[in-house]
């Protein structure tokens, strides 16, 4: 079933898609929680043809967007989006053109937007890492009297967020629930206490391997290793092989892995986590083979070249910040299949109940297991 991409809001009537798009999408793009805030934003008269507006978070750009055209009407300056996702980045775009809006700012997540802004949404991402290292950047950031609001749905708050964001951001108060939405403000802000770590402060080993990890905020694994990630380590093609792409490289431990194996191989990782593209790049460096390794921010493998690389690694993702389900998965596996040479290989580590087995049939016609492990499987996929 087709979902309507009509927003509706007190600032106007927005189409917002969620990118990749696609006519079978059943997902919308945004939330009551974005609904409630923009009506807010009209109905209290908060934004003003001088308002310096940050929104942190945005899914799909579409409090950005929203934002955009009230801005466009006050001849104000445009919004900026600050965000550690490449498909946020996409939507922001995508969603401009389609309504003929001009582009918003975007920062990346492991750079710091520059201030002061007055008025602040902010959309609480699932990693509490990264919530606190961006509101530990964001507070130098602000205007005198700036307001930060926060649009949630009531089920993803719970008292750990609470009492993080009142240490972090001083007494919050909150909005009546509408439509299982509310919103929460912070105006009395206080220094945030350093209650995590900050940018690549976190450093781990792979004794196994003889790897030491950095991590920035909110990346996959941050203070171990997956255990599906080892077991996909324990179980490591034998090669050689020459070119060869880590897909969803988080950390870049399996990209760093092939490149210590197989010295003379090229090796790309890519991420849609802007943060885990530094991390892995950073790693590469630390770790002693950057020379031969790429890592770049990307939607699975959309623009790679055709029939061209030996190995495919992937520990897929099982979620999309809070949305649960195998949908990336499923396209990292095809846009394999177009990647690939045609004796190239895709190996996976999944959890055993995922069935991955059979999905993978879909693009491949050999796939087999490889290992044996209680609770993942690691699958060997060739066309
Ligand atoms: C299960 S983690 C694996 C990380 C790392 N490879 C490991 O083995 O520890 C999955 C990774 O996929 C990334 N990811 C999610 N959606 C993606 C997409 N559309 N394109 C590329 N990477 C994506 C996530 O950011 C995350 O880092």
């Amino acid at each position: 079933m087709m979902t309507l991409p009509l927003m509706t809001s007190a600032l106007g009537n927005l189409t917002i898609r969620r990118v990749p798009y696609s006519r079978k999408e059943t997902l919308q793009a945004f939330d009551q929680a974005d609904i409630l805030a923009l009506d807010y934003l009209h109905d209290e008269n908060l934004l003003s043809s001088t308002s310096r507006v940050l929104v942190i978070n945005d899914s799909f750009a579409a409090i950005t967007s929203t934002v955009s055209m009230a801005m466009v009407s006050k001849l104000g300056p445009m919004p900026v989006l600050w965000s550690d996702s490449y498909l946020a980045k996409l939507g922001l775009q995508a969603n401009a053109k389609t309504n003929d809006l001009p582009q918003a700012g975007f920062v990346q997540a492991q750079d710091t937007p520059q201030g002061p802004f007055d008025m602040v949404i902010l959309r609480l991402p699932k990693s509490h890492g990264l919530l606190l290292d961006q509101i530990q950047r964001l507070l130098p950031q602000l205007a005198a009297n700036a307001l930060i609001i926060m649009p949630v749905m009531v089920k993803h708050i719970d008292n750990a967020v609470y009492q993080l964001l009142e240490s972090a951001l001083g007494e919050l108060t909150t909005s009546l629930a509408r439509k299982k939405a509310r919103l929460m403000f912070a105006s009395q802000l206080v220094e945030g206490s350093r209650k995590s770590p900050s940018a690549a402060e976190v450093v781990w080993d792979v004794p196994t391997l003889g790897l030491s990890l950095q991590h920035y905020s909110g990346v996959f694994g941050r203070t171990k290793l997956d255990p599906g990630a080892q077991v996909l380590l324990d179980n490591f093609p034998q090669g050689p092989y020459q070119r060869v792409i880590d897909l969803g490289c988080g950390n870049g431990v399996q990209a760093i892995a092939a490149a210590k194996k197989w010295p003379l191989s090229q090796v790309m990782g890519v991420d849609e986590s802007y943060m885990s593209v530094a991390s892995a790049s950073l790693n590469a460096a630390s770790n002693g083979v950057a020379a031969q390794c790429e890592f770049k921010a990307g939607d699975c493998l959309t623009d790679m070249n055709i029939k061209f690389v030996d190995l495919i690694l992937c520990n897929p993702p099982f979620h999309q910040e809070r949305v649960v389900g195998d949908q990336i998965a499923m396209r990292m596996f095809a846009q394999a299949a177009k990647v690939l040479t045609p004796e190239g290989e895709l190996w996976v580590v999944g959890n055993r109940h995922l069935g991955y087995h059979a999905k993978l049939k879909r693009w491949f016609k050999r796939v087999e297991q490889i290992g044996a492990h209680p609770k993942f499987v690691v699958l060997k996929a060739r066309l």
